[in-house]
């Protein structure tokens, strides 16, 4: 017999898949900065924080939103060279795809943008930011000047370096918009939510304020830990379920067991 906890552990599979979005506070305050700053003359918007804060799901629902009104576009990985990024680019623009066996004359490309200005405004994501090199960085720089293309550039926050403080993020042609680690209240929504969606209000009922506040100490309010602990703990609850289903507490997540899944994970040691 398949047991409950096998769909509520399915429901903590990484996914940027928009079905799967969930209205947080921060990414609700995070979304309307972002919509707020498209509408200002920048030319280039920073969107950055940690790795698994929940920037490509973000960004992700604000192209969706905004496809009906505006020309926008997601990149999601960088392109693997320059010229596969421009092409890309080129095909964005024009609306055309560049005949095959010729590359993308990026003075002419910048030339075409500058035709534009006034007529179209066109919005490029490009998620995954820290992959383009400074020169890439450089020539993005450039096509913005044009004042026809707007960039939104994603960024992983890491603990060792601060983005921010780099050369070509100090100029004031850049809007920061930052996405923070989870707060529990956010955390808590999250869990509640996403399990609510798939109509498992037992389970999301078992899960305690208490047991909250413990998953939020090891995962530090990180959605993608937070979805790794959860699954972990799932997955024990559901071999026990199958197993020895005497031992099962149903109406609350015994605390044993979001240490279990701490442990394996490497949260803590034992
Ligand atoms: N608002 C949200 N609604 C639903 N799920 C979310 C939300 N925010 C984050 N998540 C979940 O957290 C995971 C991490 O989010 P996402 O991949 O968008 O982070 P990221 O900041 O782009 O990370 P990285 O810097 O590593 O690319 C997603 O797979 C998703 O499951
Ligand atoms: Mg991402």
């Amino acid at each position: 017999m398949k047991s409950r906890y096998e769909s509520a552990k399915n429901v903590f599979i990484d996914s940027i898949d928009l079905d799967d979005y969930i209205e947080l506070d921060s990414s609700l305050t995070a979304y309307r900065q972002l919509e707020h700053s498209i509408n200002k003359p920048l030319k280039m918007i920073l969107l950055f924080g940690r790795p698994g804060t929940g920037k490509s799901i973000l960004l992700n629902r604000l192209q969706e939103k905004l496809k009906q009104q505006r020309e926008i576009h997601y990149f999601d990985t960088p392109a693997v060279n320059e010229k596969e990024f421009f092409y890309k680019l080129f095909k964005v623009l024009t609306k055309k795809s560049l005949p095959q066996n010729t590359e993308v004359n990026f003075s002419a490309l910048v030339n075409y943008c500058k035709k534009l200005r006034g007529k179209r405004e066109i919005i490029i994501i490009l998620d995954e930011a820290q992959m383009y090199g400074a020169e890439m960085m450089e020539k993005i720089r450039l096509l913005s000047d044009s004042r026809a293309v707007k960039f939104i550039v994603s960024l992983h926050k890491t603990d060792d370096e601060d983005l921010i403080a780099k050369e070509h993020f100090q100029s004031r042609i850049w809007e920061v918009v930052e996405l923070k680690n989870a707060t529990l209240k956010d955390q808590t929504a999250y869990i509640h939510k996403k399990l609510l969606k798939k109509n498992l209000f037992e389970i999301a009922n078992s899960i305690k304020e208490k047991h909250m506040k413990l998953i939020h100490k090891f995962t530090r309010g990180n959605y993608r830990e937070c979805n790794k602990i959860m699954y972990t703990i799932f997955e024990i609850c559901e071999y026990y379920d199958k197993n020895e289903p005497t031992k099962v507490n149903y109406e609350q997540i015994p605390k044993k067991v979001i240490e279990m899944a701490a442990l394996k994970l490497g949260y803590i040691d034992v």
